[in-house]
């Protein structure tokens, strides 16, 4: 029997789920992995519209659309009347007013969405597909999606994040919802990417003071793109001090599983031959994100339909 689907206004934050909504879309998630199929009578028109670049995100969310048997409506930022100085909320009143049913937005704005799901005009549902170093949350569900193929349950899960914490939307997003599905945190890399909020949520460490505790460790990618303040990285020191070598993969526990949102640094922040080791889940990542966001857009649907 099918899980019971969830209905979804708009889907922004990890935050705005509850836990029951989270495991009936990771649920869902893995019904459509295994071969569930719908069709809508209805025509539904998705538009993805991303301001920063993306390959998973916006290339998972095109084949989960077209595996749903969506109406895809095609937008490129650079030939855009963003252009000509038109904002996003501009841009998706217009979407909006065209008819277009779901607007999937990745944009370098922090918050971005705010003013879109406020709006008393916008009736298009917004997807956020990554805002700035804020919230990724089809990121944050297809991980749990992996983590829960891999152990089905949470609970008691010793997870460690390592890398990019201050500038990784990643990082936010899934800190919070592991923490409240009652999994132990531990942070690690470099200190000067530590920020506060981090230590409400778990316990600050090194990678090799973790590495063979944890059930699942996952990696960051480091965001020099985000990175203003003068950073005189180095690759080799980072990869010494905070990266995935062979000797640290040794010492991780039997049944312990790397993760890493991807795109990968590699040699950086996990060693080329180690990113598909038979540990490395990262594979795997990439395509349960279709799977999860196929949930996403399906609940997002049958949150359209019943407000109509
Ligand atoms: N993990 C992730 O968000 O990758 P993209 O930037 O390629 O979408």
């Amino acid at each position: 029997m099918s899980t019971n689907q969830i209905a979804l206004k708009h889907l922004v934050s990890m935050e705005l789920l509850s836990n029951e909504e989270v495991l009936s879309l990771i649920k869902r998630g893995i019904e459509f992995k295994n071969g569930e199929k719908v069709s809508y009578d209805d025509q539904h028109i998705v538009s993805n519209l991303f301001f920063e670049s993306s390959t998973r995100t916006h290339k998972a969310f095109e084949v989960a659309e077209l595996k749903l048997g969506l109406d895809l409506l095609d937008f490129d930022s650079k030939t855009s009347s963003v252009n000509k100085g038109e904002t996003l909320y501009d841009t998706i009143l217009t979407l909006s007013a065209l008819g277009v049913d779901v607007c999937v937005i990745r944009h370098p704005e922090v918050d971005y969405y705010k003013e879109l799901i406020d709006s008393p005009t916008i009736t298009a549902s917004i997807v956020n597909g990554g805002d700035g170093s804020g919230q990724h949350p089809s990121q944050s569900l297809l991980d749990l999606m992996t983590i829960y193929e891999e152990f089905g349950h949470f609970d008691g899960l010793k997870v460690a994040i390592a890398g990019d914490l201050k500038h990784s939307r990643v990082a936010k997003s899934n800190m919070m919802i592991l923490k409240r599905l009652g999994a132990e945190l531990y942070f690690a890399g470099p200190e000067e990417w530590r920020t506060a909020e981090f230590a409400e949520y778990g316990t600050f460490v090194t990678i090799d003071e973790v590495i063979d505790k944890v059930d699942v460790m996952m990696f960051l990618r480091v965001q020099h793109e985000r990175h203003d303040e003068y950073s005189a990285f180095s690759i080799n020191n980072y990869h010494k001090a905070h990266g995935l070598n062979q000797e640290r993969y040794d010492r991780l526990q039997e049944h312990a599983i790397i993760m890493h949102p991807a795109p990968v640094n590699r040699g950086v922040e996990i060693a080329d031959e180690l990113v598909e080791a038979p540990k490395s889940r990262i594979v795997q990542q990439m395509t349960n994100g279709v799977f999860v966001r196929m949930a996403i857009i399906e609940a997002v649907l049958k949150g359209r339909e019943e407000n109509r």
